[in-house]
């Protein structure tokens, strides 16, 4: 298993470039099978949660190959309906999108129960009762999740819950169904308007996404189309939050800063200064950190995949702060870690009381989840001495490069390989 080694204590300097949106490409690179043609996506992240991806659509027969080093072709001309490989895709939260574009597209859809970080019960009902709204009849069968219609028809949906997952899903299902189809209470994440923006450029009729109601008026046909994914809103968050923890002073390129406002506001009011400009974003830390609570929320609210990283900072500043994680049930399990590091945080359910203590020590740690991990890495470069990272195959998911963009900063850090006495899976 790899593990980062990082030398804390030093602040982070200069420039980095941040990538396409994991949680935009793991649902535009299932959806491009809706189109029977060649489409072209730009902006890819080269993140193993995309290797994935490709190569379940590669078993499933779609042609896949990479341009260049971010710029992926997809040819799902002759993909066939069948079942999405359990092995590949059950450990993927987001291999759940093949289920609403094979259903677009074939009407049918056999997919395995998605697995993915581990914050407790992640039910798919909703996903499960759009589907069925839309005609789809739904059965769970040894591990998969089977849908299938005669044919899809528009209709009301009414999300009980604000779900990004199920959002998309209907989306990408409605997209070519008869008629049209009304999500109420939709998610407004960025990454859904992103979706929303390429099936619209492949000829879909979708109006409103980036608010709750979605109008998708079905069409008959998708065409190929050449796409950019937008840049990662978390990417750039954790960035910002590694330039405040470490006392550095980074420009963060490649960046929409209206995506950013809800982590911006959150810093400044922490003593953080960022600048603001088109693309970009200069973050700089003068002086002590002051704490602020924070509650997650759907977008345009505090986002919760920023929480981990934001309690970190948190513990590093002199005062107490409360976070509430207002989206999933079980978020702090890596509270356990920074401890380890010597933070001082109660945890209450979904509330935590963090002391600041103005710092953290270095320690051994591991990454129990994506977002979990990066808080780790943030927490080591900010302590003075060494800390060895485990499990982060779990970072590798969703952050490009890390270790090179972190090193490009100015960070001591390594990757070593260790035997694997119990064959953890990579993902
Ligand atoms: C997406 O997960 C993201 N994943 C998550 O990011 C992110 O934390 C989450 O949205 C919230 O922003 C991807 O985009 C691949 P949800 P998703 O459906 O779609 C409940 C990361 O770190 N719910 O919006 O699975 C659910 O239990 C990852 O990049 C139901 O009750 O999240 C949760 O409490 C981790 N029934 C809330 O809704 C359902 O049918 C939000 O979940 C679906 C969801």
């Amino acid at each position: 298993m790899d593990k980062f080694v990082v030398n804390g204590g030093k602040p982070l300097h200069g420039e980095v470039t941040i990538s396409g949106a994991k949680n935009a490409a793991v649902a535009i690179i299932p959806a491009a099978i809706l189109a029977e043609g060649p489409c072209i996506i730009e902006n890819v992240p080269n993140i193993s949660d995309v290797a994935l991806l490709t190569r379940i659509l590669h078993d499933m027969g779609a042609s896949v190959r990479m341009i260049n080093k971010s710029t992926l072709e997809i040819n799902a001309k002759h993909l066939t309906s069948q079942p999405v490989p359990y092995d590949l895709a059950r450990n993927m939260r987001a291999s759940y999108y093949f289920l609403g574009a094979l259903l677009g597209r074939f009407s049918k859809a056999s997919v395995p129960m998605p697995g993915g970080c581990d914050f407790g019960v992640r039910p798919i009902d909703q996903h499960i009762k759009g589907f069925k709204l839309l005609g789809a009849q739904v059965e769970l069968e040894n591990g998969m999740v089977n849908v299938s219609a005669e044919r899809l028809t528009g209709t009301q949906i009414y999300f009980d819950v604000v779900s990004v997952g199920a959002t998309i899903n209907v989306m990408l299902a409605a997209v070519k169904a008869r008629g049209m189809t009304v999500i109420e209470n939709a998610a407004k994440e960025p990454h859904i308007v992103d979706l929303a923006n390429f099936l619209n450029s492949m000829g879909a009729d979708i109006m409103g996404a980036g608010t709750d109601v979605i109008k998708i008026r079905g069409v008959e046909k998708l065409r190929p189309t050449t796409y950019t994914i937008i840049p990662d809103q978390i990417e750039a968050g954790t960035y910002m939050v590694l330039a405040a923890a470490t006392k550095g002073d980074v420009m963060i390129k490649n960046v929409i800063p209206k995506h950013l406002e809800p982590i911006t506001d959150k810093l400044m009011k922490m003593g953080v200064e960022v600048e603001e400009f088109d693309d970009s974003l200069h973050v700089r830390r003068p002086g002590e950190l002051t704490g602020v609570n924070i509650r997650t929320m759907p977008h345009p609210g505090f986002p919760t995949d920023m929480q981990p990283q934001m309690t970190v900072l948190l513990a590093l500043a002199n005062n107490t702060s409360i976070v509430t994680e207002g989206v999933w049930d079980n978020r702090f399990r890596y509270v356990d870690e920074l401890r380890r590091m010597g933070a001082n945080i109660q945890v209450d359910g979904k509330v935590a009381v963090v002391e600041g203590k103005g710092s953290l020590t270095a320690a051994p740690v591991k990454a129990t989840d994506l977002r979990a991990g990066a808080a780790m890495l943030i927490a080591a470069l900010a302590a003075n001495g060494e800390s060895q990272i485990e499990d982060i195959y779990h970072i590798e998911r969703g952050y490009e490069e890390i270790e090179e963009k972190l090193r490009a900063l100015g960070a001591d850090i390594r990757k070593i390989s260790t035997p694997d006495k119990h064959m953890k899976k990579a993902l």
